[in-house]
C-alpha cells in the first residue's frame, strides 16, 4: 500500500508523542542569572527585561530560594557595586557585593549551586571587560586581574567560577591561581565561544556595564566566524575548562552543535538578555504565544546539543515544566 512510510503514525497522540520525543527539558537543565546590587530591600525591575531585577541580596537570597524550590539547581551571580573605578577593583573586593552575596546565600541554602561571572565590565567605569590603557583593552595585565577575582569568589564560598571578558590565556591564569590559593576543586566555565552580539543590549542596562567608548569588537568573537568557535574552545580546554559555553544562544545554534559534535565536554549555552526581551515584547503586543515560544526556544537550545542553559526564562519554565 501506498505510501509505506508513514511517519505520522508515530505523531498519532500524545503518548506515542511523548514516547518517541528526542529532546526534553527539565529544570535542571537550567542556570538563573541574578543581579546583586549594594542596599537592602532593593527590587528594580529592568526596563528593557520585564520581570528581571537588581536585587540587593536580602532580595536576591529570595529569588534564589525560589529559583531553588522550583527545581532550578544553580545560579550565577553579577554584581554592581556602588562604585566603579578604572581597575574594577570592587570586582575582587573581599567584601564586594557579590562576595558578600555568596558568603550569605550559601549560609542559608547550602544546596544551592552557586556560580560567579567573571568580568570586570560591571566594576570599570570604562565598562570594558579589561585593563586600558591609551584606548586599548590589555590583555596580559588584565589577567591577573580576573584570576584575582575568581580566587576572591571561591574564597568567599562560589561552588564554580565562569569567566566572561574573552581575554587570551584566561582559563590557564584563573586555573593557576585557584589552584595556588588551595581551589583546585573549583571548576571553571569558560565563555569560550562569545560572540561581539547586538543581543547582549539589554543585559548592559541590568549590569550597567556599557563601554563607554568604542565597543568589545577587539576581544569578543566575530559573528560570522563559526571555525573560530572551535579553535577557542579547544584553547579553553587545553588551558583547564571543565565546561564550555556558546554566547548568544539562538542566533548561534550552529555553533552549539559544533562544539557538542566535537568534543565531549558538557556544553552550556547563554540564552542571553536581548533573545529574552524579544520574546517579552511579542507578548506585550499579543503577537506570539509567549508560554509555547519560550518552551520551543529552549528546546531548540537543548536539541542543538547544550547540556545546560543559563536563561532569564528558568522560572517561568519551571513552573510549566513542574504543571
Ligand atoms: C560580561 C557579560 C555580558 C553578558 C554576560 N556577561 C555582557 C557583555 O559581554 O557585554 C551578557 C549576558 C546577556 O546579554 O544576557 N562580560
Amino acid at each position: 500500500m501506498f505510501p509505506v512510510h508513514r511517519p505520522r503514525r508515530l505523531r498519532k497522540n500524545p503518548i506515542i508523542r511523548e514516547m518517541v520525543r528526542e529532546t526534553s527539558l527539565s529544570p535542571s537543565d537550567f542556570i538563573y542569572p541574578l543581579f546583586i546590587t549594594h542596599g537592602r530591600g532593593i527590587r528594580k525591575e529592568i526596563s528593557s527585561m520585564p520581570d528581571c531585577y537588581q536585587e540587593s541580596s536580602d532580595m536576591a537570597l529570595k529569588s534564589a530560594k525560589e529559583a531553588l524550590s522550583l527545581g532550578i539547581p544553580a545560579v550565577i551571580l553579577f554584581g554592581i557595586p556602588e562604585h566603579k573605578d578604572s581597575l574594577g577593583s570592587g570586582a575582587y573586593d573581599e567584601h564586594g557585593v557579590v562576595q558578600e552575596f555568596i558568603k550569605r546565600v550559601k549560609d542559608k541554602l547550602p544546596e544551592l549551586y552557586v556560580i560567579t561571572d567573571v568580568c570586570l565590565c560591571e566594576y570599570t567605569k570604562h565598562g570594558h571587560c579589561g585593563v586600558v590603557r591609551d584606548g586599548e583593552i590589555l590583555n596580559d595585565p588584565t589577567l591577573e586581574l580576573l584570576a584575582k577575582e575568581a580566587v576572591s569568589h571561591a574564597r568567599a564560598g562560589a561552588d564554580m567560577v565562569a569567566p566572561s571578558d574573552m581575554m587570551d590565556g584566561r582559563v590557564r591564569a584563573i586555573r593557576q591561581a585557584l589552584d595556588d590559593e588551595g581551589f583546585s576543586d573549583t571548576p571553571i566555565m569558560s565563555y569560550s565561544a562569545k560572540y561581539a552580539s547586538a543581543f547582549y543590549g539589554p543585559f548592559r542596562e541590568a549590569a550597567e556595564s556599557t563601554p563607554q567608548f568604542g565597543d568589545r569588537r577587539s576581544y569578543q568573537m566575530d559573528p560570522p566566524n563559526r571555525r573560530e568557535a572551535i579553535k577557542e574552545v579547544s584553547l579553553d580546554i587545553e588551558e583547564g575548562a571543565d565546561i564550555v559555553m556558546v554566547k548568544p544562544a539562538l542566533a548561534y545554534l550552529d555553533i552549539i552543535s559544533d562544539i557538542r559534535n566535537t568534543f565531549n565536554l558538557p556544553v552550556a549555552a547563554y540564552n542571553v538578555s536581548g533573545e529574552y526581551s524579544l520574546l517579552k515584547a511579542g507578548a506585550r503586543l499579543g503577537w506570539i504565544d509567549y508560554e509555547r515560544v519560550m518552551m520551543e526556544v529552549l528546546t531548540s537550545i537543548k536539541r542543538a546539543g547544550a547540556d545546560l542553559i543559563l536563561t532569564y526564562h528558568a522560572k517561568e519554565a519551571a513552573r510549566i515544566l513542574n504543571k
